[in-house]
């Protein structure tokens, strides 16, 4: 992903503006400034991220030859976008990481001005090829094939770009827009022995998946028409498009089809920020995308996460049998305050990914070795009443670095405040923060609170009832999260497909100094918050049960666990 609009500050150094476009904001004076402060209260345990520096989009994630390959796109020189390479760490189980060389980074014409997002594929010999985005002297994006140097190395330290670079190019015949042109595929086989790939693309405001094919991976024709494309959306950064079986949480290759398998479709909106999904039919002869519900509604479109996480990619994991999704979350904090701590951006956890039995959307899970980092648990032994308006104080654990597991039963609907007509659940969120009492909710966790509880960052359920049945409404509210009002306090919130009559309310959240990645529903939804509390950090955060509802809900379930630090680069 990566480029567009020339920023504010360009007006006020004018000597500094770039003449590409770049969907981040190009602070040119800053992409080589660093820092080197000691006081990092916000640095994560255990979720991904470098020493030091701007990271944003996971790149071309595989197994090979026993390890888990990170790249990433990284700016070496300071905690801005910019001087963008391709960052590498290895690993054995997706949680500790050990980092290596750069992998790719500019070195010939095709990609002298910078090496943007793409993809690997496992062809079919077993070797890896990585498809990527490369910015050439003329700053159009282009896309070039890098090769391992001795594929025998399960490192992979070595890329080689082949001569043949780009490998696919905006030209005045093809009429491509070279500024919206990015963001290469994991590519599939198809049945005719040609390869598949997808490339995120714009024309006007329409943003599509526009599809090439080739014999032998150097080669490759765009098709007459995009795999999918859809009026109005704008630019689609880091499309993905993998199937998924319908009846079953196992993964499979990008190249499977049949009668049991569904598509997804993911693109990152370049105007919303945000990651969306179509579930849908592949055919493969016309090569055509059909989803179930296209584009129409933007606001019922699904996300893979309704807080922060974007330009996401999956890759299937061959020996474990299952699709892993990772992500890129950006800081909620001011440029300054990155530049003042000297690092921006982490990779959420990896997660697990499949179809719900419903068809209707995707589950995610937290990938299972996460638990291995799980210490000291903590389990509530019976069944507690949370009475209205209580709060009771989870101790035991490093309240800053833990996994917390929660479910609820909320059984006195006849309480549920009637909503008479539908609502974009983040603003019901914000309108209804959790200090807000309600008929049936708020309840749920308050992480990284302050002794005082002037700080907290509350992840909570509201149940409401329309068209007389119970709606269910998840929210976390960073509202009151940090004193430092210069961070981006946005109150994220979705509804779930849960009905709490038939099934208890689940919550996991992941919290790791200034991240709070919250799965709801079993997984059926997520939100990811960025948090930088200035009182309740490190062993100052406690950890809090609530319930400011008018109605008593119970606890039928509380584990929680200390997380042990991963090692990480
Ligand atoms: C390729 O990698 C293998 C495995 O690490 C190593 O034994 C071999 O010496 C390497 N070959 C070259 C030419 O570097
Ligand atoms: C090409 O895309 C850029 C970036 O979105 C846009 O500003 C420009 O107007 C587009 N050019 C044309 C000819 O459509
Ligand atoms: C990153 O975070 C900021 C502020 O929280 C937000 O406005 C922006 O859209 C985000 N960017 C991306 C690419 O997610
Ligand atoms: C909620 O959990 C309790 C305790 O495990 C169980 O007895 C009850 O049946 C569950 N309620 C629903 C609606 O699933």
């Amino acid at each position: 992903m990566a480029v567009s609009r020339i920023c504010v500050l360009a007006i006020f150094f004018p000597f500094f503006v770039l003449n590409i476009e770049a969907t981040h904001h190009v602070y040119r004076n800053l992409q080589s400034v660093s820092s080197s402060s000691s006081n990092q209260p916000y640095r994560t345990g255990y979720h991904f991220q470098p020493p030091k520096n701007w990271i944003n989009d996971p790149n071309g994630p595989m197994r090979y030859k026993g390890l888990y390959h990170l790249f990433y796109q990284y700016n070496p020189k300071g905690a801005v976008w910019g001087n963008i390479v391709w960052a590498h760490s290895v690993s054995k189980d997706l949680i500790n990481w050990s980092p290596l060389n750069q992998a790719i980074f500019p070195s010939q014409p095709s990609d002298i001005n910078g090496c943007w997002s793409g993809s690997a594929t496992i062809l079919p010999d077993g070797k890896p090829a990585i498809l990527y985005t490369g910015i050439n002297p003329n700053n159009q994006q282009v896309q070039n094939l890098a090769i391992p140097k001795n594929a025998s190395d399960p490192f992979l330290k070595e890329w080689v770009k082949i001569p043949q670079n780009p490998v696919m190019a905006p030209t005045r015949a093809n009429g491509i827009n070279s500024s919206s042109f990015r963001d290469p595929t994991t590519a599939w086989l198809g049945k005719d022995g040609h390869y598949r790939v997808l490339i995120g693309n714009k024309r006007d405001t329409t943003g599509k998946a526009l599809l090439y094919r080739s014999k032998d991976f150097v080669h490759w024709i765009e098709a007459k028409h995009p795999l999918y494309s859809a009026k109005g959306t704008g630019m689609w950064e880091c499309p993905d498009f993998f199937p998924v079986l319908s009846k079953s949480m196992f993964g499979v290759d990008t190249s499977v089809d049949g009668p049991f398998v569904r598509h997804v479709l993911k693109v990152s909106l370049d105007d919303k920020k945000h990651d969306y999904y179509l579930i849908g039919t592949y055919d493969s002869k016309k090569d055509k995308f059909i989803p179930d519900t296209g584009f129409q509604n933007i606001d019922s479109v699904l996300r893979y996460d309704y807080g922060k996480y974007y330009a996401s990619k999956t890759f299937f994991d061959d020996v474990k049998k299952r699709r892993i999704l990772l992500g890129w979350v950006n800081e909620s904090s001011s440029v300054a305050d990155d530049i003042k701590k000297g690092w921006s951006g982490i990779q959420a956890i990896p997660r697990a990914i499949w179809l719900h039995k419903s068809g209707k959307q995707l589950v995610q899970w937290p990938v299972v070795e996460i638990e291995k980092l799980r210490a000291n648990p903590i389990s509530w032994p019976t069944i507690k009443v949370l009475k209205a308006g209580q709060r009771l104080q989870v101790t035991g654990v490093t309240a800053a670095q833990a996994d917390v597991e929660v479910s609820f039963e909320a059984k006195e609907f006849k309480k549920a405040e009637v909503l008479d007509y539908w609502m974009d659940p983040q603003v019901l969120c914000s309108k209804k923060g959790a200090t807000v009492t309600g008929g049936l909710g708020p309840f749920g966790l308050l992480a990284f609170a302050s002794k005082d509880l002037k700080e907290y960052t509350s992840v909570f359920f509201r149940i409401f009832k329309h068209q007389n049945k119970p709606l269910v409404l998840f929210c976390s509210d960073q509202s009151r999260s940090s004193l430092n009002k210069n961070n981006d306090l946005t109150t994220y919130g979705t509804f779930l497909d849960v009905d709490p009559s038939h099934e208890n309310l689940s919550l996991r959240s992941l919290i790791d100094h200034s991240v709070v990645e919250s799965f709801e529903g079993e997984g059926r939804a997520v939100i990811t918050a960025r948090v930088y509390p200035t009182l309740a950090i490190s062993d100052e955060a406690q950890l809090y049960v609530f319930n400011y509802a008018d109605a008593d809900v119970k606890i039928t379930r509380l584990n929680a666990w200390s997380m042990k630090k991963a090692r990480i680069n």
